[in-house]
């Protein structure tokens, strides 16, 4: 099987005068069925991958070097016409706020068929029969209920288990979900988290995993990838990482979680040394770059 998402030398500039690099020659990969981790401190242009890879980078952001490629298709430059029935049905998305992502003033019930039908080609009862059974597998009690509801009328937990049927609803081969547990409790959290994993297994659909929680890597990817600065600093599989970080980032990256097994005044916030090393770096590529 080839690689389903193949990003290489990615660079991601904005403006011109002088010219900001968002994104600093990015490689990384996802295999057909794989969970990569990407991870990283405020700032590392996480989000930003995952909007070039979905086609909705800032306005004045361009790709300046490298390229996406898409199951073998290069979807770098794709107008949005092109890049329309990829998006929902071969890449789906899952986002951070559930409380924001739906639209306040349409029922569920619509916003979960008019994908299936647009995708799939879903005459009116199909496309009801199978949201019902999207809503059963993402857990939800009372499907018919809560098709005709509104957003405000369910909770952060059960909009997000929404929003992964609407993800996970026309069988995509790629999942980004950016920080999709963070804007819910911790108890909520975990639920879904395990709703995720179980969708995976089901479908055998790959997710790129975007999150600053190590501790959620470790449970649920298979290979992890570290940013900073727009750079990727190290890219292993989980186990090796985990194991064995080569960067030192990446150890401070470790030092920095919070543990259950490990006193919280052990943590160590990441070293400005370590950071000021990483920003000068970062300053000796853009001047070879440009
Ligand atoms: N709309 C935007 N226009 C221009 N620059 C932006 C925009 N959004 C973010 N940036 C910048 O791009 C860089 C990467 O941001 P990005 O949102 O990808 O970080 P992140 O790793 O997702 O961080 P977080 O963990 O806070 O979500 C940051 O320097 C940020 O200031
Ligand atoms: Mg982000």
């Amino acid at each position: 099987m080839s690689t389903l998402l193949a990003i290489r030398d990615l660079d991601l500039t904005l403006g011109s005068k002088p010219p900001v690099r968002l994104l600093r020659r990015v490689s990384l990969q996802v295999e057909p069925g794989q969970i990569v981790g990407l991870v990283g401190e405020s700032g590392a242009g996480k989000t930003m991958v995952s909007r070039v890879v979905l086609g909705i980078a800032p306005a004045n952001a361009r790709v300046t070097h490298g390229s996406v490629a898409f199951a073998a298709r290069d979807i770098t430059h794709l107008s949005e016409a092109q890049r329309r029935p990829l998006l929902g049905r071969e890449i789906a998305f899952i986002p951070q706020n559930p409380m924001t992502a739906l639209n306040p003033v349409e029922r569920i019930g619509p916003q979960i068929t008019d994908v299936l039908r647009m995708h799939l080609d879903l005459g009116r009862t199909d496309a009801q029969d199978r949201a019902l059974a999207l809503l059963r597998e993402v857990h939800l009690r009372e499907p018919q209920r809560i098709l005709r509801q509104h957003p405000h009328e369910l909770s952060g937990g059960m909009r997000q288990r929404v929003l992964i049927a609407i993800a996970f609803a026309c069988k995509p081969k790629l999942v980004i979900a950016d920080e999709p547990t963070t804007a819910l409790d911790v108890t909520v959290q975990k639920q879904i988290l395990q709703l995720i994993r179980e969708l995976q297994r089901n479908s055998g659909t790959a997710i790129l995993f975007i999150t600053h929680d190590l501790g959620v890597v470790a449970k649920l990817c298979d290979h992890v990838v570290v940013m900073h600065g727009g750079r990727v600093l190290e890219s292993a599989a989980a186990a090796r990482l985990f194991e064995n970080p080569t960067h030192a980032y990446t150890r401070a990256l470790f030092a920095a979680t919070p543990r259950f097994d490990r006193p919280a005044d052990e943590l160590k916030p990441i070293p400005a040394a370590l950071t000021q090393q990483l920003n000068e770096e970062a300053r000796v590529l853009d001047a070879r770059d440009a």
